[in-house]
């Protein structure tokens, strides 16, 4: 194909994405624009090749602890593929995989993640102690309700901030993972420390609750 054919045909296939991408109800066009950010959804499909076996070709994964990124934020996709580069957040895998990729390409890849429909869960979001905590914190020991971050259903609070990342319909094991790192510190790459913070005087059980809930969303 000539390079003008090349072009059309990557312009389509972005057309067709973001026409396919269904919004979550409720979001507006101005959140799912910020949702995939300034990256090329098309070039980040193709770039997204060596991450699709773990990650999932439209960004759900089949492993629990593997994250899903369908719906996810660019820009909290991009942020976390550059700690992982820097150091400032550690995965043995996930450090070397963020590695093979330069930031023009982490950009495209977030983009294509981004722009799939969002992540879902298994509908069984019934925890009440998981609920409660989720919608109305524990003021008594300084924990801030998730939802004032995280969003309605966890699913993000865009079109104000693209950096709170979507955690309603995650799979258990990896938020699980995720609560347990931000509690013992080993997970520490959130701004000024914030979600280590919100986790640091949870339960075992309240971990538990919450992503019974999380991940029903
Ligand atoms: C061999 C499997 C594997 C491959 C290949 C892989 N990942 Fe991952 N990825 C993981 C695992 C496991 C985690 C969870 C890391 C943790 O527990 O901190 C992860 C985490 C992530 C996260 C953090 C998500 C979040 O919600 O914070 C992003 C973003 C990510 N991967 C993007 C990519 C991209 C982009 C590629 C391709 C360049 C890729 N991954 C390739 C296994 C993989
Ligand atoms: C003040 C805002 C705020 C509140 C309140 C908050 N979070 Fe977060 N949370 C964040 C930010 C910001 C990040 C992303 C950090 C980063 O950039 O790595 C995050 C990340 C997370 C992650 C990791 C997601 C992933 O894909 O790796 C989980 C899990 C999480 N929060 C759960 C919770 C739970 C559960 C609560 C309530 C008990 C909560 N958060 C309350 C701001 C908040």
């Amino acid at each position: 194909m000539t390079n003008i054919q090349n072009n059309f045909a990557a312009g389509l296939l972005a057309a067709i994405l973001l026409a396919s991408t269904a919004a979550y109800a409720g979001e507006s066009a101005d959140a799912i624009k910020q949702r995939i950010g300034n990256g090329d959804p098309a070039a980040g499909m193709t770039g997204s090749q060596l991450c699709q076996g773990c990650h999932g070709e439209v960004g759900l994964s089949v492993e629990d602890l593997i994250p899903n990124l369908a719906g996810q934020y660019a820009d909290y996709i991009a942020k976390q593929l550059r700690n992982f580069q820097s150091g400032a957040r550690t995965h043995q895998i996930m450090s070397a995989m963020s590695k093979t990729i330069s930031d023009a390409e982490l950009i495209d890849i977030a983009a294509y993640y981004a722009s799939q429909n969002k992540m879902q869960g298994n509908g069984k979001g019934d925890n009440p102690v998981g609920k409660n905590l989720f919608l109305n914190g524990d003021a008594g020991r300084n924990i801030p309700p998730c939802m004032s971050c995280h969003g309605v259903n966890g699913k993000g609070q865009a079109p104000n901030i693209a950096t709170y990342p979507v955690i309603g319909g995650q799979h258990k094991a990896y938020l699980r993972a995720q609560l347990q790192h931000w509690r013992s510190g080993e997970r520490s790459n959130s701004p000024d420390g914030v979600m280590n913070k919100v986790a640091k005087t949870l339960t075992d059980a309240e971990i538990e609750a919450l992503t019974d809930y999380l991940s029903g969303l």
